[in-house]
């Protein structure tokens, strides 16, 4: 399913397709990216078990998280487990560009996905993410969901792999993504 532009207003249609899907397939796992814990509350009761990805504590504030611990709680209490980890495809290679200027490894990697769209890279960065702390099991097909800045407007079929074995990543259905980005 393509969408026609990128951006958060496809996040219901994007979540629709995506559970379909992950019924079609008897996909357990749904990893969804989501900073405010908005787009992971829309996958309350969804009758999956969801992990949600948030960014990495300090992200844009020393110290600070970019959800509320009110979010985080209700998350929680929904059985959503919330994750805040070192950003698999930025990690201290971004910390060498702040520091010293170029582009290194991890930050390619991600700009050669961005290729598909922000969504896309975004998919197959949390899943591994969440692969790596252990939060979904390894060597299942689950469900990505991610977006543009905001919202969600990807969702994809991926075998993550560990970090140290990345490219071992499969993704194998692109489920939808915009068109245009
Ligand atoms: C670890 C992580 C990395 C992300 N990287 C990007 C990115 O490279 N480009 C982008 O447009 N959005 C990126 N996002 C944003 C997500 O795709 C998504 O749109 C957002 O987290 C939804 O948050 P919300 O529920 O608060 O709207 C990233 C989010 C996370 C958690």
């Amino acid at each position: 399913m393509y969408w026609g532009k990128k951006g958060p207003d496809n996040t219901d249609a994007t979540i629709k397709a995506a559970l379909n899907r992950a019924a079609e397939l008897n996909i357990q796992y749904i990893v969804v990216a989501s900073s405010s814990g908005d787009t992971a509350r829309k996958l309350i009761d969804c009758g999956r078990r969801v992990v949600c990805v948030s960014y990495h504590v300090g992200y844009k504030d020393s110290g600070s998280k970019s959800m509320s611990n009110e979010t985080m709680a209700e998350l929680n209490q929904k059985d959503i487990q919330v994750l805040f980890t070192t950003h698999l495809l930025a990690g201290v290679d971004r910390a060498i560009r702040n520091q010293f200027g170029g582009v290194y490894p991890a930050e390619i990697m991600a700009q050669t996905l961005r290729m598909l769209g922000q969504g896309v890279k975004v998919c197959v960065e949390i899943s591994g993410m969440a692969l790596d702390a252990g939060l979904i099991p390894f060597g299942e097909e689950i469900v990505a969901i991610g977006g543009s800045a905001k919202g969600a407007d990807t969702a994809v079929v991926i075998t993550p792999a560990h970090s140290n074995h990345f490219f071992d990543t499969k993704v194998n259905e692109i489920i939808c993504k915009p068109r245009q980005f």
